[in-house]
């Protein structure tokens, strides 16, 4: 597979009293994607930010943003978060029946924008095949939804490759995210396992070299592409 890899930090991570800085400092590193993290305290239990300060950060960067909505109503929120200033919006599989998700889809691209959807790590990957023609990218979570900093799962590489085999096979345009646990020792494994999109957060933001991180984590999902 030869698709460019794209790194997305994810902005749970930064220093929250200057986010602004924060988002310039990755944006100067080389990142095209900006992950953030929408928390509604149900669908995980934790809460993060919201559309106001997505539609605050907008205007400082040209970088993509990557909303991930981890929240139980997507319907209900997707339009704030299209509104704010989102590239693409990713919903989560375990949050509405087909139908809806097939709608959601559909509405996120009558306004102009791209569609994910995401799975946990108990959901299979397969429980997503009859939405890829409506869908732009799939996010194969690689922990737990809810916290940053956790460990990278292993055993999800099969749900990866079956993503990754179906943007070979049927779906070239589609984009394969892999969120939880990423950074210098992980992303080889998911770059490996087909992954385009590697999110990262503490592994970005934690770095005392921004730039050097994300340089580092692309070099090494780059060479794991290219073995594929
Ligand atoms: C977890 C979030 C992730 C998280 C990744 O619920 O979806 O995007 O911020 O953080 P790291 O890279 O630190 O695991
Ligand atoms: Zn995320």
């Amino acid at each position: 597979m030869n698709r460019q890899i794209k790194i997305a930090p994810s902005l749970l991570a930064a220093d929250a009293a200057r986010l602004a800085d924060e988002v310039k400092k990755v944006e100067n590193a080389g990142a095209e994607w900006l992950h953030l993290d929408i928390m509604d305290g149900h669908f995980v239990p934790n809460l993060s930010f919201s559309a106001q300060t997505v539609a605050a950060l907008r205007p400082l960067t040209r970088m993509y943003f990557d909303v991930h909505l981890m929240i139980t109503d997507p319907v209900g929120y997707m339009d704030s978060f299209v509104d704010a200033g989102a590239d693409i919006v990713t919903v989560h599989k375990e949050t509405a029946d087909d139908e809806t998700l097939r709608k959601i889809a559909e509405h996120l691209h009558s306004r102009g924008v791209k569609a994910g959807i995401s799975v946990k790590p108990k959901t299979p990957i397969e429980t997503v095949a009859g939405l890829l023609d409506v869908f732009d990218m799939v996010l194969i979570m690689t922990v737990e939804p809810g916290f940053g900093g956790q460990s990278y799962m292993k055993d999800m590489d099969e749900k990866i490759k079956w993503a990754a085999k179906m943007a070979n096979t049927k779906y070239p345009n589609l984009e394969v995210e892999v969120d939880g646990g990423v950074g210098v020792k992980t992303a080889a494994l998911a770059a490996g396992s087909g992954a385009n999109v590697l999110v990262a957060g503490s592994a970005v933001f934690g770095a005392a070299d921004a730039s050097a991180a994300v340089k580092e984590i692309r070099g090494i999902g780059e060479t794991a592409a290219a073995n594929i």
